[in-house]
């Protein structure tokens, strides 16, 4: 990437000026070409080969994330995602999702949905079928049942409380807590033609209050994507995400010239440097930007992830960042 720093002057074709402005601009030097796909965890390879079939097939880009990241919705991958995901202290599970779509800067979010198999099609629906950007709890159970989206009863599912839960009632020591999980399928695309769009789903952390959000549907925190510059999304402990909108800083440290992965690096050092906790932070970050480099880091624990292109599909993995 080469930053270039514009000083321009508006003059309108009316043939007055709107006065001076300093913009500055991203521009790809070495442009990936074709179809680039990255995804959290290495189940995101499942995501991001179905993906990348789908645009094969004639899918659009939105068509490739939904339908990746459905996949995963299915399969529970990790019990962190979809219906099959580790249940709230309530013992029941509440699921985040939202979808980005570049050229438009379109956006779609659930939050705490419960009973729909797959969020991701319910935040699409949103973003393309309603006025708002963001619909939680019943009201986006509600939507998603309006728009003839799959589901379960939820009267069915059986009231039972987590292991977390029952520990705490009995006083007896409660499991681990890295056991709950909190992982998430982040999905973002390049598409050939140089536009962006990202989409994750997550059920959350495992033993969450019930109605707790995290990350991922939070537009700026577990997802962001910017036509003109580049997407990223988050993976790990909603909350240490959420309070630094992550997503959304990438992006803009992307904007002023960083690479990808130096710009998630710097998400690692920036919120170590100011938050009580220190580098144990529990996040992890992918990013892409316009010319389809790709880029990961995480705050405390290496970090698998996929990138696909047409021609190649691989699981990566980064190293731990470490104080600088
Ligand atoms: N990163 C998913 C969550 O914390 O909910």
């Amino acid at each position: 990437m080469k930053t270039h720093l514009l000083a321009c002057t508006l003059t309108l074709a009316l043939g007055f000026s709107l006065g001076s402005c300093v913009q500055t601009q991203t521009m790809p030097s070495e442009t990936v070409e074709g179809h680039v796909l990255i995804a959290t965890w290495p189940f995101g390879q499942k995501a991001t080969d179905l993906a990348l079939q789908t645009l094969d097939e004639g899918g659009s880009p939105l068509d490739a994330i939904e339908q990746g990241i459905r996949l995963i919705e299915h399969l529970g991958c990790d019990r962190t995602v979809g219906l099959a995901g580790r249940p709230n202290a309530a013992g029941y599970t509440q699921l985040d999702a939202c979808i980005m779509s570049g050229p438009d800067h379109g956006a779609g979010s659930v939050a705490a949905m419960e009973g729909i198999k797959h969020p991701i099609s319910a935040a699409r629906l949103v973003m393309e079928k309603n006025p708002h950007v963001m619909i939680v709890g019943e009201g986006a159970r509600w939507f998603a049942l309006e728009h003839g989206l799959e589901s379960v009863d939820v009267s069915d599912i059986p009231a039972k409380k987590s292991a977390w839960e029952k520990a705490r009632l009995s006083g007896t020591p409660v499991p681990d807590p890295g056991e709950r999980g909190h992982d998430t399928i982040g999905v973002l695309l390049r598409d050939a033609q140089g536009n962006l769009f990202g989409g994750c789903s997550s059920s959350g952390a495992g033993d969450k209050t019930p109605g707790r959000v995290g990350d991922s549907p939070i537009l700026g925190s577990g997802l962001y994507v910017d036509n003109a510059v580049g997407a990223a999304a988050g993976t790990g402990l909603g909350e240490n995400i959420m309070r630094y909108s992550a997503s959304a800083m990438i992006v803009e440290l992307m904007r002023q010239g960083l690479s990808p992965q130096a710009a998630c690096e710097e998400m690692v050092h920036r919120t170590a440097a100011t938050d009580p906790l220190g580098y144990d932070l529990s996040i992890c970050f992918i990013a892409i930007n316009k010319a389809g480099e790709t880029g990961a880091a995480c705050s405390n624990d290496s970090f698998p992830y996929a990138v696909t292109t047409p021609k190649d599909s691989q699981v990566l993995r980064v190293g731990a960042v470490t104080a600088r």
